[in-house]
């Protein structure tokens, strides 16, 4: 059900500077009795350490002083790393990287000992500055998600400290991907994915987001192999497979990223281009033929692009993810090269995250939501001016339609609290907080606050936020105090706090019911549709699908459900072969629906789509469905048997529990 049925609507005025703001205020009834459950029992302790914090943290901003990180051993307010070289032989054979970092540290208490996240990772020798003699070190307890602290003894003057060190084939990082995983079948491949604390996998560092350093790195693979990192990057192979990097600017770690196979560069415009395998670079540059005036875009709304080039490299189709925003080189999935540039929404929110993760970065995964939800806004945004007002409301009421699924989902598992924007995470894996509460509750926020003090005084306050903040991290409450002083005290401060009700979103649960209703011209016709299809008063031949997008036709598949049934199944794929499409996003939705409605004739296609394609948001949910029945699931662990081995550890850690595999 959407939340915005059974609404009624109220208007009030709010005075922001010389400007008067009509405000619509959607109260639905049935959160409206969620919410008045919870007003009592909305955490006084959050409240309290909110405004404890407060005022604190402003100082810790000025001293540069870090919240506790509980997802990392480091101890960075004592010793702080503040660059990295690395240098590291790469053996395919193997799956092994070889070398040594070498850190420069800023010791700023006297500190003798430095603390860094290692896991799985093999340390054979550490020296301090040009000393020649190992120094001493040891590797703690291996803690569950976290790996092992690694404690090096220094000197109060100690300035560099090297460690020699080797991966581990297991480091769950890395993918270490046969000629038959890649496009060309006949080179291996490499990536690596550190978000959110896996760069400790492959290398020594204090593997938490608040910590920034540069980095020069110098990769030593094979011949007729390009090595890329998320740096400064070439675009021709070298004879002899060695290739420098050099990062200026300061990155976190978890933006520490490595990729290597036989990849060739297409220029797509003044600062932009794709890496691909040669046999699919001309169909990626056609892709992403827009990529060029989103830069342009994103930077016209909130202040200019500071990492020199925006380029994508497009990996196999084991890579987990849809995107990773990668410093200067996004990491992309090929499942969002569809033919027609419909999933190109993915490129735009990558290159939002130059500005919203990358340049202003959330200082603990707890403060994820801040990453993510400013960079599905800001995605939004990039879509609304390419693509106009009509396009960018169809994917925000898609993600309207996810959100709600995802509470549903997490209040159904008693997971409650993760419905919250700020995360309590300790103890947990952090890609448990990576979920659509984050996104896209994030994002209905920021324009929840967005329609209250209106659009142009939002994106002044936006493009300051980013300026001012940049290349530091931020936490979710010193968000709350920056916006306060910059944005609610330019306005009626108390009418603004009223109206936008920041503590609900952040520190409650579920929607607040001051979230703005979604309207799309385009998908209320799609509804229709769906609404007749499935009542059956409409058969596909009569349906009107002509002008329909891949948005059109997930809006329409998810009105499906299991009341559906096999015999519509077979009337849609016998009209619009869907079975058969080669858009990833649309083959996702469309299995769950064969699934659950027992139509076996689309399981072979499922199959190949389930062993080639390694993306876990398309994983989970089929795999999921699945298990529901008892054939479902024997099947399912068949499938997976053959898939897993192409997976990365990212989505079998996830599936293996999904199926109870061991
Ligand atoms: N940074 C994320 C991916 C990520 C988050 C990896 C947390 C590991 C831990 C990336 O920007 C992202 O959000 N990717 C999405 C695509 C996006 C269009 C919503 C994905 O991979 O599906
Ligand atoms: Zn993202």
């Amino acid at each position: 059900m959407s939340i915005t049925s059974f609404s009624s609507f109220y208007y009030f005025h709010i005075i922001f500077g010389t400007k008067k703001i009509q405000m619509q205020k959607t109260i639905n009834n049935k959160y409206i009795l969620i919410l008045i459950a919870l007003a009592g029992l909305t955490t006084c302790k959050d409240r309290n350490n909110a405004q404890n914090n407060d005022s604190n943290s402003m100082n810790n901003t000025e001293k540069n002083i870090l919240a506790k990180d509980v997802h990392s051993f480091a101890q960075p307010n004592d010793v702080r790393v503040k660059h990295m070289h690395l240098d590291l032989s790469v053996d395919f054979d193997k799956h092994i990287l070889s070398g040594y970092v070498l850190l420069d540290i800023e010791n700023l208490t006297g500190a003798d000992k430095l603390y860094l996240d290692t896991r799985d990772l093999d340390i054979s020798k550490v020296t301090l500055d040009d000393s020649p003699e190992t120094t001493s070190y040891k590797q703690g307890e291996v803690v569950e998600h976290l790996g092992q602290s690694l404690e090096i003894q220094i000197l109060p003057s100690t300035k560099h400290v090297k460690i020699e060190y080797s991966t581990r084939d297991s480091a769950a990082a890395l993918q270490w991907l046969s000629p038959e995983q890649t496009h060309g079948k006949v080179y291996p491949f490499l990536f690596s994915q550190s978000q959110a604390i896996l760069a400790r996998t492959w290398i020594p560092c204090q593997d938490g987001p608040g910590v920034k350093f540069t980095y020069t790195a110098t990769i030593r693979t094979e011949p007729h192999l390009l090595a890329l990192m998320s740096a400064e990057n070439g675009t021709e192979k070298t004879s002899d497979g060695v290739y420098n990097f050099k990062m200026d600017q300061p990155i976190s770690s978890y933006l520490m990223a490595l990729t290597i196979g036989d990849l060739d560069f297409q220029s797509t415009g003044r600062n932009s281009g794709v890496y691909a395998e040669p046999g699919m670079l001309a169909d990626c540059a056609w892709e992403f033929e827009d990529m060029q005036s989103m830069i342009d875009s994103a930077e016209e709304l909130y202040g200019k692009y500071a990492w020199g080039r925006y380029d994508v490299v497009v990996l196999p189709p084991s890579f987990p993810f849809g995107g990773m925003e990668n410093p200067r080189l996004t990491f992309a999935t090929p499942t969002i090269i569809a033919g027609d540039r419909s999933l190109v929404s993915l490129v735009a929110h990558e290159l939002a995250h130059s500005w919203s993760g990358n340049l202003v970065t959330n200082e603990t995964w707890n403060d994820f939501w801040l990453n993510e939800g400013f960079t599905v806004y800001f995605e939004s945004r990039i879509m609304e001016k390419i693509y106009g007002k009509a396009y960018a409301d169809m994917l925000t009421k898609l993600g309207m339609g996810e959100l709600t699924e995802t509470i549903e989902r997490l209040e159904s598992e008693g997971k409650r609290d993760d419905t919250h924007l700020y995360l309590e995470l300790e103890n947990r894996d952090p890609d448990e907080g990576l979920t659509d509460v984050a996104y896209e509750k994030g994002r209905f926020l920021l324009k929840t606050i967005e329609n209250t003090v209106g659009r142009e005084n939002f994106d002044d306050f936006l493009k300051e936020y980013f300026t001012t903040n940049a290349f530091k991290p931020m936490n979710t409450e010193r968000f709350i105090a920056y916006l306060r002083a910059n944005l609610f005290a330019k306005g009626d401060s108390a009418a603004l706090e009223d109206a936008i009700q920041l503590d609900k979103w952040i520190y409650g649960p579920g929607i607040p019911e001051n979230v703005p209703v979604i309207h799309s011209d385009e998908l209320v016709k799609v509804e229709k549709a769906a609404e007749n299809f499935q009542n059956g008063t409409q058969k596909s031949s009569g349906l009107d699908t002509a002008g329909w997008t891949t948005h059109h036709w997930l809006y329409f598949l998810r009105r499906l459900n299991e009341e559906t049934g096999k015999e519509k199944l077979i009337d849609l794929d016998n009209a619009f072969k869907l079975t058969n499409s080669g858009n990833s996003e649309i083959l996702c939705d469309w299995f769950q629906l064969c699934i659950d409605n027992g139509y076996t004739t689309a399981y072979p296609a499922m199959e190949s789509f389930l062993v080639r394609v390694g993306r876990r948001k398309f994983l989970t949910p089929l795999y999921k469905r699945l298990v529901k029945t008892e054939e479902g699931k024997e099947w399912a662990l068949r499938v997976y048997a053959k898939a897993r081995p192409g997976y990365h550890s990212v989505a079998t850690n996830t599936i293996d529990a999904v199926l109870g595999w061991k």
